[in-house]
């Protein structure tokens, strides 16, 4: 037998408190009992996702949701802004021109986060943008953007703001309401510590308003429908009954941490992480504006990446993700999301030093540990 570690940027660990709520015999979901685990789930969804406005909820992974975002807010030709700093801010713009948006891109170098006020200048440029896309957390570089600055940038105009934050949500300070977010994209398989297969979305009225005009076509996916039955804790098609059961579960454990503790440890477990690598010579791949959910690091020469990936995982049974697209091969990413803990990150430091040492990188066994554990030390004060 060999013991797995799961360390990826999603799928994530599910607590084993989640797991045995998941394994209860299924209800039915047009019912009172239902309806009661349903509302309980809103609640503290929109605790999660600081925000007064509801969250809507889909059973889809997290794509799902924001494709429904372009079909929901807009109508044929529109023009939309995308921001292109990774995999996942080019999927926004993949998704508008299959439905027939024209996307404005606004090209960001992978590993660096966008600059708002390039958010500005392109706003100016092309006065009728309906729509701004982008990303709190790039997870494909590992970039955090700073979603406070693009929104005071973006509020004083016409176009809604949209933030994808389905690895970010639950890992790293994000305040919608406050930060004049007007839409937010969120997915289970991530912070929220539950198995893939659910989507989320909330809006701000500014973001209904957009709803209440577009010409898009939409079902499945409808906001309206299913902001009505959500009006009434009900769903308009069937649920993922048992992940909602699950939800439950996870969102309890995240209240009783507190939030801003879960950032916290969100933050210290990216610091410790961070320590480590670079105390093995390895270079950071988003220095500028690493995210706290998952870290990228460049993979040193005369090493093959995907070979590091493929040994952590067939020989010390950790999997970690490579890099996508242009990065395959050059960069390896190490989560501590959702539930995720102080020896996950020490473990990982361990797992890479021995797997870096047989792939013939000089390395010093122990130096990333140490260097983590000094962190994680510090942050218990
Ligand atoms: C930032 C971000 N956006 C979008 C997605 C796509 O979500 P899904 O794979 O659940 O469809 C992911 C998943 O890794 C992600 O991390």
């Amino acid at each position: 037998m060999k013991k797995k570690y799961l360390l990826a940027p999603g799928p994530t660990p599910v607590p084993a408190e989640v797991l045995m709520a998941m394994s209860q015999p299924i209800i039915h979901h047009r019912t009172a009992a239902y309806r009661e685990i349903f509302s309980e789930v809103n609640e503290g969804l929109k605790y999660i996702f600081q925000t007064e406005n509801e969250v809507l909820t889909f059973t889809s992974s997290g794509t799902g949701a924001m494709e429904g975002t372009i079909a929901n807010l807009l109508s044929p030709g529109d023009k939309i802004l995308v921001v292109r700093g990774g995999k996942f801010g080019e999927r926004f713009g993949e998704i508008g021109e299959a439905y027939g948006v024209e996307v404005i891109p606004l090209d960001v170098e992978w590993g660096s986060p966008v600059e708002p006020a390039d958010i500005a200048r392109k706003l100016e440029e092309k006065g009728d943008i309906k729509a701004v896309f982008t990303t709190l957390c790039e997870t494909s570089t590992g970039v955090a953007n700073d979603i406070k600055g693009i929104g005071a940038v973006v509020k004083d105009h016409e176009a809604v703001l949209v933030v994808d934050a389905i690895s970010g949500l639950g890992a790293m300070e994000f305040k919608p309401d406050d930060w004049k977010v007007d839409v937010t994209v969120a997915g289970s398989q991530k912070g929220l510590m539950i198995p893939p297969g659910l989507a989320f979305v909330s809006l701000s009225e500014k973001g209904w308003k957009l709803v209440g005009e577009s010409k898009l076509p939409k079902y499945y996916l409808s906001f309206e429908k299913t902001r009505i039955s959500l009006k009434k804790n009900d769903h308009p098609f069937t649920p993922a009954v048992s992940l909602v059961i699950a939800l439950r579960e996870a969102v309890k454990m995240i209240k009783e941490e507190g939030l801003e503790n879960v950032w916290e440890r969100h933050a210290c477990l990216a610091e410790a992480t961070r320590a480590g690598v670079t105390a093995l010579g390895l270079e950071l791949f988003a220095s500028q504006a690493p995210a706290n959910a998952v870290t990228a690091v460049k993979v040193p020469e005369g090493i093959d990446g995907t070979v590091l990936v493929k040994n952590m995982r067939e020989k010390q049974g950790v999997t970690i993700a490579g890099g996508q697209a242009h990065l395959k091969g050059k960069i390896f990413r190490i989560a501590h999301l959702g539930y995720a803990g102080q020896f996950d990150v020490t473990l990982a430091m361990s797992a890479l030093e021995m797997v870096l040492s047989e792939l013939g990188y000089k390395v010093e066994l122990g130096r990333g540990v140490a260097a983590a554990e000094r962190i994680l030390l510090e942050s218990k004060g």
